[in-house]
């Protein structure tokens, strides 16, 4: 008998055999791209801290989110950069605010594209805090209030969706409820369920100037050393009523994607955010890392990992990539 007897090699020998017995498929339909909405026209001011990526006036949003659907990308979540800040964020539960505003126009001109807004008041509070601050607490049930307005809002303006990401507790059942309440029981909640403390926002905070101006986010995101406690944090959003459970970010937590798959039959999300970006944009610049190839190893990581959908900033350069085969 020659040896090895079992010879794994063999499915690997070309392209053709390894398409064959390939366990995970990425697809255009998988992918969530994020775009972050300012007021103004033409405009399209770089992030500094994500190369590629803009903060664009409504007119050059509504090109970017056609292109994405061009790509076979269903859906954009959109981040509100808005003009003025205060210690309530205000500015984020207008019913015309700068996300109202730019989901009628996405509704309007650009037909059949998915539209989810993220729900959370830290891009509009002049603290940073995703909650209401007093003195210095971030609390819990007045921030509830302020969440429930801003889902409305962002109904009733023809949001296909709804993310809240501040983890406040008690947030995906009294969105629910309110959207119940205003005829909207039909729109799905997708939860940032397990959302971390991590130092992987950093870039999506230069980009919508969010970083808490005192303390950091940690009474209310997760700790990075807790599993379990993210096991109660989706099954609290399942029993509120979340239609896609979200793990954030993706690919340090993938071991919490594979736990949330395996206990949930619901549709399963990851954020692959905006410091897992930039990390592979700067090995690339610096000619470290093959930039393609480590955008590609990663999502189908993430997917393997138990995701169905995964928001991502590489969603356009992803597509592309995946149509031309
Ligand atoms: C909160 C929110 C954040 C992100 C998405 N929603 C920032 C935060 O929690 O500090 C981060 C996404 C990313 O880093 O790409 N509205």
């Amino acid at each position: 008998m020659p040896f090895p007897s079992e010879r794994l090699r063999r499915l690997r020998t070309t392209e053709p055999i390894r398409r064959m017995v390939r366990e995970t498929s990425l697809n255009p339909a998988d992918l969530i791209y994020p775009l972050f909405v300012r007021s103004g026209q033409g405009r399209q001011d770089p992030i500094a801290s994500m190369p590629g990526q803009y903060r664009r006036s409504i007119d050059l949003l509504i090109k970017e989110a056609a292109e994405a659907q061009q790509l076979g990308i269903p859906a954009v979540i959109l981040f509100g950069i808005p003009d003025s800040k205060d210690e309530r964020g205000t500015s984020g539960l207008d019913p015309n605010g700068i996300v109202p505003q730019a989901v009628r126009a996405l509704k309007d001109q650009v037909p059949g594209l998915l539209v989810i807004t993220d729900v959370c008041i830290d891009e509009y509070t002049s603290h940073g805090h995703c909650g209401i601050v007093r003195e210095g607490k971030i609390l819990n049930d007045e921030t509830l209030d302020c969440l429930q307005t801003m889902a409305l809002a962002h109904a009733q303006a023809g949001a296909d969706m709804v993310a809240p990401s501040d983890m406040m507790d008690g947030r995906v059942g009294a969105i629910r409820e309110a959207l119940d309440r205003a005829g909207f029981e039909d729109l799905p909640i997708m939860a940032y369920s397990a959302k971390y403390a991590s130092c992987l926002y950093a870039p999506f905070r230069e980009a919508a100037d969010s970083s808490p101006s005192f303390g950091d986010r940690q009474s209310y995101q997760m700790d990075p050393a807790n599993h379990r406690e993210a096991m109660r944090e989706l099954q609290l959003d399942v029993a509120e009523g979340a239609d896609i459970l979200m793990v954030k970010p993706a690919l340090p937590y993938l071991d919490i994607i594979a736990a949330a798959r395996a206990t949930y039959p619901h549709p399963i999300a990851a954020y692959q955010v905006s410091g897992e970006y930039s990390m592979i944009k700067a090995a690339a610049q610096a000619g470290w890392l093959d930039e393609a190839r480590a955008m590609l190893e990663s999502l189908v990581s993430i997917k393997r990992a138990g995701a169905d959908l995964i928001l991502t900033y590489f969603a356009k350069d992803a597509a592309r990539r995946l149509l031309a085969g």
